[in-house]
């Protein structure tokens, strides 16, 4: 795995581009007056947040943070905090912005998490989903893209670290 010769393309980023575009209107549409808090799951969503963001024509807020549920290839099915929230999300609505789910173990751990706060309401936009593990206990309600089992990186996603700066996203083989 020492070369991007091993990369193969999945989602150009004029694709990705006009997907963002279309989820910023969508998104604008659903919270006119609202000044919704999106919230980032880093580290993969950090790219998809920022496009995101400046396709929308509402005013919004945004806050991070950082939970790790994979080693390689390989969700562990544990997570753990590495980064918390420091914002006060009572009386808010939420976007929770994700780069991809996949178990669902990650979101399910945070759901929960925010359970208790009381917020005005809390919705989940995701750039990637894989097929493998639906359906999930709870609703997505916003999809970029739908692939099946297979291990993608570019645009924010990972492989050990490696390929988050890629404008693409690309199946890695
Ligand atoms: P889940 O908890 O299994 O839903 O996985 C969620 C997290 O695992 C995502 O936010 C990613 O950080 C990471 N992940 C899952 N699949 C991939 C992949 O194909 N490429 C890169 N990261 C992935
Ligand atoms: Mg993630």
């Amino acid at each position: 795995m020492n070369n991007l010769n091993t990369l193969k393309i999945k989602i150009s980023s004029k694709q990705i581009k006009a997907k963002v575009e279309q989820l910023g209107r969508e998104l604008s549409d659903e919270y006119k007056q609202e000044n919704p808090i999106f919230i980032g799951v880093l580290n993969g969503s950090f790219i998809f947040l920022s496009d995101l963001i400046r396709a929308l024509s509402i005013e919004c807020e945004i806050s991070f943070l950082e939970l790790k549920s994979y080693d390689g290839k390989e969700s562990r099915g544990s997570v753990d905090i590495i980064k918390d929230l420091n914002i006060n999300l009572k009386n808010r609505h939420i976007v929770i912005v994700e780069d991809i789910i996949e178990t669902g173990n990650t979101l399910k751990y945070l759901l929960n998490k925010m359970e208790k706060i009381p917020t005005k309401s809390i919705k989940i936009v995701t750039l990637l989903v894989k097929d493998t593990y639906r359906p999930f206990e709870f609703t997505i309600d916003h999809i970029g893209f739908e692939i099946s089992q297979e291990f993608v990186v570019g645009y924010g996603l990972d492989y050990n670290e490696r390929f988050r700066h890629l404008d693409s996203i690309y199946v890695l083989e």
